[in-house]
């Protein structure tokens, strides 16, 4: 073991097949990003493993990244950080590791926001959504809200640390928020009770239910927004709504009932339904 420990090149590699046989499927990416957090080296440097043997006194915290990661814990909740859109965001928890197919809500409505627009980002987590449009046009006012505090403080942190200005709600749904908007984005809890109970173990055991659980149905928590998303709309403001594989006919029937039928429907990068755009009809 020693041996093999000698270089960093080895240790490397001998990490990497750790995650490869622990399961881990996206263990060439894990490796590379846990290498560059522990070293603290650029992740296009990582490749060049004869420019980091001096680099012994992070070994253990290397190791210990890769053990953590091998158990199952999303990569970045141990280098507390992710790439969504044009930022990294902290990550920690307490929120939803943003996932790539939100970024479609920002590429749909980067092009409509203009200066003074109010901007709610509702149920915010890391605030990824709501921080990305604000990185597209600085000019917009953004409101970010939350009902898990916890969340919210990660949203505020991510805010501050790439010093943008924002105003914020710790709010169940619209309760607390009196305001109108020209745009709400929403990312709220989608997933059904039978795909939930049969969840990936590292979504179940690292991320927060409370992120990722939509009722019965799925979009239980979203209809109860449909119910009171008029009122909070300026008018003609728009809303936008990420949801799950396969649920865009049981919404296109709640957004009928809620007597909105200006909508449209956008496809992912696999040409699945994953967000709904939709104009206030009043
Ligand atoms: C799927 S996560 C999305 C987080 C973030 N917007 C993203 O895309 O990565 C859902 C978020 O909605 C919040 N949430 C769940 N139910 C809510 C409610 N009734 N009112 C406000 N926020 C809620 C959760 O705390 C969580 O942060």
């Amino acid at each position: 073991m020693k041996q093999i420990m000698k270089s960093k090149q080895n240790l490397f590699l001998s990490q990497k097949r750790k995650l490869q046989e622990a399961g881990c499927e996206d263990f060439k990416e894990s490796i590379k990003f846990i290498f560059a957090k522990a070293y603290n080296v650029p992740l296009d440097h990582v490749y060049e493993p004869q420019n980091h043997e001096d680099l012994d006194k992070n070994d253990t915290l290397f190791l210990n990244m890769v053990n953590r990661r091998a158990a199952g814990e999303p990569v970045s909740h141990i280098i507390k950080s992710r790439s969504f859109w044009k930022n990294e965001f902290y990550i920690k928890e307490t929120v939803l590791d943003p996932r790539p197919e939100s970024e479609l809500i920002v590429e749909i409505t980067k092009d409509s926001l203009f200066s003074g627009m109010k901007v709610l980002d509702l149920g915010c987590g890391s605030g990824c959504i709501g921080l990305s449009l604000y990185h597209e046009n600085p000019e917009i006012r953004l409101f970010l809200s939350d009902m898990s505090d916890k969340a919210l403080n990660v949203a505020k942190k991510n805010a501050d640390n790439l010093g943008f200005t924002y105003e914020f709600f710790h709010s169940n749904l619209f309760e607390k928020i009196k305001e109108k908007f020209d745009l709400i984005v929403t990312n709220l809890p989608y997933i059904e009770k039978k795909n939930f109970l049969i969840l990936q173990k590292e979504i179940i055991l690292y991320e927060p239910h409370e992120a990722l659980y939509g009722g019965m149905s799925g979009i239980d928590i979203i209809k109860l927004f449909l119910r009171d998303v008029g009122k909070r709309l300026k008018k003609n403001g728009t809303f936008v709504i990420e949801f799950g594989e396969g649920q865009h006919t049981l919404l296109r029937q709640e957004l009928l009932k809620f007597k909105f039928s200006n909508f449209d429907f956008h496809r992912d990068l696999n040409c699945i339904p994953r967000v709904v755009c939709v104009k206030n009809n009043t």
